[in-house]
């Protein structure tokens, strides 16, 4: 399970479309039935309508037939405008998310440059999350 992703992750890095900030993200998702997803960051010239590397795989996941509940694990790597890699966390919206499409039970792993790992429950990240039951 050790560095499960990072060389896949360092690849995607490449996808990344990041012209504004210089931030580079990838994640790669895997899903309860062993299904993986991968997802970029791809920034826009209005910036707001940038998209999150994580949503962008979980979206792509749901795309693909998984429903709410079937995210198992998110793998996160970023690179800054120097080159550098570095360890990110996923941001509010993202939490928000992937606490939904897991079923609030998603394994979070965020890489370093040296490929170590930050491991982190969704529920952790994301404490009484809004999972939409009481809508
Ligand atoms: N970004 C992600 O893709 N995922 C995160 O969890 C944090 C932020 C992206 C959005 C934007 O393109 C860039 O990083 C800087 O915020």
């Amino acid at each position: 399970m050790s560095k499960q992703y990072y060389q896949e992750l360092i690849e995607l890095l490449d996808q990344s479309y990041a012209p504004y900030s210089g931030f580079n993200v990838a994640s790669i998702i895997v899903c309860k039935n062993g299904d993986v997803f991968k997802g970029v960051n791809v920034e826009s010239a209005a910036y707001p309508t940038t998209i999150c590397a994580e949503r962008n795989a979980i979206h792509t996941a749901v795309t693909n037939g998984s429903k709410k509940g079937d995210v198992q694990a998110v793998y996160i790597l970023a690179r800054n405008d120097t080159g550098g890699l570095i360890r990110a966390f996923p941001c509010g919206s993202c939490r928000q998310v992937i606490a939904e499409q897991s079923g609030n039970d998603a394994i979070v792993y965020c890489y370093n440059e040296l490929g170590e790992v930050a491991e982190h429950s969704i529920a952790e990240l994301l404490p009484h999350a809004f999972l939409g039951d009481e809508l």
